[in-house]
């Protein structure tokens, strides 16, 4: 069965960009919309709820706020909650002048060499921007923050939309890997080397506001509902029984890092300070392992005692633990802290009401984890039943590596 399966890109974040306002900043971690669509209409079509307890970049919310259905997302990091509800909003003609009028005055920063200017505490920041591009930018910002105060604050988001696409399209980083890495020398594109830095930014600028001010105006039905919150403590936030269907992608037990990734759009909108700060939502994010995470994630032990419902996983993690007791203990933390997600979940689900999880396998050395079969028994103990696996895509990493749709229903 696994031989007919292909990539299927268009079953990937790299389908949606296209598509209204999806392609804005372009974030690793999001999923289609074909398959958020495709799940939202395999539910009952009326009174339809639905919860994205893992918002990220706010996909299944603007899938359903441009369908018309009440949805409520959560995510534990506040930048994504912002860009989830920037993303999701609905923009009025007078926003959109005001953001262009806003947009002419940070495009005029750009060559006034001697403006006051702002620049974020990233580390080495010397080696993401050559120095005019930084300066550029620091100006830019510094004049974003000063509109601020005179500027709706709808236009103001947009203007910083616009930002983070000209940031990290200057940015010397490529996406060619699961996670962002720093670009070699010779890998300028020779356009980029004939341009003086601030009219390549004002180039960049320019475009970003205008595809921003032709998408902001498509149409938004219902504008969702977006909260900080910790997957781990749903019901201290959300109605119980509140919602019909769950969909959403969590992050997968594969190390990668939400903040690492997302740490330079992070830094310049002033959700970061220092690298102190960074390591420490890491690990309160799920399978966080970045900076101080990591040393925490070495020194973790299972407070609860919660059993990870697999038979054979204890084996498992002692062939893990094998060639690195760190990855077996991030492993176990992994699991364990979904365990507790879900029994927050299951008490919002509507009698009768289902669960959909885009979840992707790992593979620690050679042992190969079956991530979607400890989902659907997760499910099954925190009380949904008819648990079900369906393979989405083969995904291009590693040999034996798929993306799945782990579904579940909360008993009628
Ligand atoms: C795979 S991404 C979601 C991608 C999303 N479906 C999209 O299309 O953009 C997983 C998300 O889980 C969030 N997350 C990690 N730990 C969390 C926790 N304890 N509570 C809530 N959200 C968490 C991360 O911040 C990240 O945005």
């Amino acid at each position: 069965m696994k031989a007919h399966i292909g990539t299927h890109e268009h079953l990937t974040h790299r389908g949606n960009l296209s598509h209204t306002r999806y392609g804005w900043l372009r974030l690793t971690p999001a999923y289609s919309i074909h398959l958020v669509a495709d799940l939202l209409h395999s539910g009952a079509a009326s009174h339809r709820v639905v919860l994205d307890p893992f918002c990220g970049t706010g996909t299944t919310a603007l899938v359903c706020a441009e369908q018309g259905v009440h949805c409520d997302t959560t995510d534990i990091n506040p930048f994504l909650v912002w860009f989830s509800q920037v993303k999701t909003a609905t923009y009025r003609a007078s926003d959109i002048m005001s953001f262009s009028e806003a947009a002419r005055s940070v495009y005029a920063t750009i060559f006034e060499l001697d403006a006051p200017q702002w620049t974020p505490a990233i580390h080495q920041i010397e080696k993401w921007w050559s120095v005019p591009k930084l300066a550029a930018l620091s100006r830019m910002m510094q004049r974003i923050h000063e509109l601020e105060a005179q500027t709706p604050e709808r236009s103001v988001n947009l203007l910083k939309v616009a930002f983070c696409r000209v940031m990290i399209e200057h940015a010397n980083v490529s996406f060619g890997h699961q996670s962002m890495s720093f670009k070699r020398a010779s890998s300028t594109p020779m356009f980029d080397l004939l341009l003086r830095d601030e009219d390549w930014v004002a180039e960049s600028w320019t475009r970003a506001v205008n595809t921003i001010s032709v998408s902001a105006l498509s149409a938004i039905m219902t504008e969702p509902r977006m909260l900080i919150c910790d997957a781990r403590r749903l019901t201290s936030m959300l109605s119980l029984e509140g919602y019909t269907q769950v969909i959403t992608s969590p992050p997968y037990p594969n190390r990668m890092s939400y903040i690492r990734e997302l740490r330079p759009y992070m830094y310049w909108l002033g959700y970061l300070s220092d690298a102190r700060e960074a390591g420490e939502m890491d690990w309160q994010a799920i399978g966080g392992t970045w900076g101080i995470a990591t040393s925490k994630v070495n020194k973790w032990t299972p407070e609860l005692p919660i059993d990870i419902p697999l038979d054979s996983f204890p084996q498992l993690l002692d062939q893990i633990s094998e060639r690195s007791p760190l990855l077996a203990r991030y492993v176990h933390k992994y699991f364990y802290d979904m365990v507790q997600h879900l029994s927050e979940l299951f008490p919002l689900v509507q009698a009768g009401g289902s669960i959909h999880y885009i979840v992707g396998n790992s593979k620690f050395y050679d042992v190969v984890l079956p991530v979607e079969r400890i989902f659907a028994a997760m499910f099954e103990v925190a009380g949904f039943e008819q648990s079900q696996i369906t393979i989405i895509r083969k995904r291009t990493s590693k040999r034996e590596l798929y993306e799945y749709v782990v579904s579940a229903k909360r008993p009628s």
